[in-house]
């Protein structure tokens, strides 16, 4: 196609890239309430996978709601604009042809489908961890469910805040239930043909 700009006919694309890396863009989308074991899974996710020879990107709020996200909070408007602005970052992953996990409570369909929608739904696959939140609060790695419980921290997802689960996840996973390694197995057995060369 003739282009008023030649270099923009000179540009990359993401098959390009994708050949390159030899692998397929994919986005992994954990929902889960605090605790229920989403960056757990992300982790041992990207391990398993970088053994095979797939370059991965973590997401989660280690690396964004300290960073590109520390302007905001847990309002219902706040919680939009994050998952807005982690959809739109991972996108730019998953274009570049990166395996992309993204690790965040994400608690409600509407938010959920924003980023859906944002990546691509063909790009996007849920998994729900769907560990209770008895066992989450059991676990409380940081303390955050007895300060809500408290009072001390407010809208906080389960205990004042709504948390919904998702309606058809690719696939949910209770890690009080499933040990890491079954959990991992069944991961790799969705994901591992959504992200192989073509
Ligand atoms: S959201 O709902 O998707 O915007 O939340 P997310 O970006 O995943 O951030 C969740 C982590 O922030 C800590 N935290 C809270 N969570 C829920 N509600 C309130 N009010 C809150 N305040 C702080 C909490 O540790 C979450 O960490 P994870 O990793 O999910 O346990």
């Amino acid at each position: 196609m003739n282009n008023i700009y030649p270099i923009f006919d000179k540009m990359l694309s993401r098959a390009d890239k994708e050949k390159l890396l030899g692998q397929r863009g994919l986005m992994i989308w954990f929902t889960g309430l605090s605790g229920s074991g989403k960056s757990t899974l992300a982790i041992a996710l990207e391990r398993e996978l970088q053994q095979r020879g797939l370059l991965c990107r973590i997401l989660d709020g280690d690396n964004i709601r300290s960073g590109i996200n520390n302007n905001l909070g847990f309002s219902p408007e706040d919680r939009v604009e994050n998952i807005r602005r982690i959809a739109e970052v991972g996108k730019l992953f998953v274009d570049t042809g990166i395996i992309t996990i993204a690790a965040f409570i994400s608690p409600n369909n509407e938010l959920r489908e924003m980023a859906a929608h944002i990546i691509g739904a063909d790009d996007f696959v849920e998994v729900y961890v769907s560990t209770p939140i008895e066992e989450c609060e059991r676990r409380d790695v940081k303390g955050l469910y007895a300060k809500a419980r408290r009072g001390e921290i407010k809208e906080f997802t389960g205990v004042s805040a709504p948390f919904e689960a998702p309606q058809h996840p690719a696939l949910s996973l209770d890690t009080s239930k499933f040990s890491l390694e079954e959990s991992v197995n069944r991961l790799l057995h969705l994901i591992l043909p959504k992200v192989s060369a073509p």
